[in-house]
């Protein structure tokens, strides 16, 4: 696909990759439409950090509020958002001979001023999780606003990418550490991962 052309080099040559315009500018309302009701009957919890057991809310490590997607979700958005997943999954597999084969996602709410401290996604007690997915879906985003994704790249200077609605970005989950960048406005976005099973 040729939207994933440029994001399979990239993935290959550095580990991550960003694509533009991965959603319309009608999904990502869609999107946040869903977002804000879930978000207002209550449904997000604020995340952990670990797993199982070992989970317990730090807000000096990481402040957003998530919601993890119901694989058998009947709102089209969602269908929509799982169907370019899948073909994400796809090209992955061809081209980089990932053995991608299932994913996970949650909607993530930063609110303002709330950030996520340097950190490695993969747990130790979970090795399935190949690539981490991240789509904003702030809308009329402004680069004043904050809230990039640093990505720390091992002997290169760190990468700050912002937030825009509709932007995707990749990245091998077990190997390149990021933090997330407090921002003036809320930060949404949805987030998952891409697992060997
Ligand atoms: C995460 C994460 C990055 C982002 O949820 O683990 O690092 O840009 N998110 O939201
Ligand atoms: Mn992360």
């Amino acid at each position: 696909m040729e939207l994933f052309d440029n994001l399979m080099d990239s993935i290959a040559e550095q580990s991550y990759g960003v694509v533009d315009f991965f959603l319309t500018s009608e999904e990502i309302s869609a999107l946040v439409v869903t977002l804000r009701e879930r978000h207002s009957a209550g449904s997000f919890k604020k995340a952990g950090i670990g797993q199982g057991n070992d989970q317990h809310v730090q807000a000096q490590i990481r402040g957003d509020q998530i919601l993890w997607l119901d694989e058998h979700s009947t709102v089209v958005v969602e269908q929509v958002y799982f169907q370019k997943i899948n073909t994400l999954i796809q090209c992955l597999n061809r081209s980089c001979y990932l053995g991608l084969k299932d994913f996970e996602l949650h909607y993530a709410l930063y609110p303002i001023g709330t950030f996520y401290k340097r950190h490695l996604d993969r747990f130790k007690t979970d090795s399935h999780r190949k690539i981490s997915i991240i789509c904003y879906l702030n809308e009329d985003w402004q680069a004043a606003d904050g809230g990039e994704l640093v990505i720390y790249l091992p002997g290169n200077q760190p990468i700050k990418i912002a937030p825009f609605g509709g932007r995707l970005v990749c990245f091998e989950a077990d190997l390149l550490e990021h933090e997330v960048l407090p921002a003036t406005h809320e930060r949404l976005s949805l987030t998952g991962w891409l697992r060997t099973y």
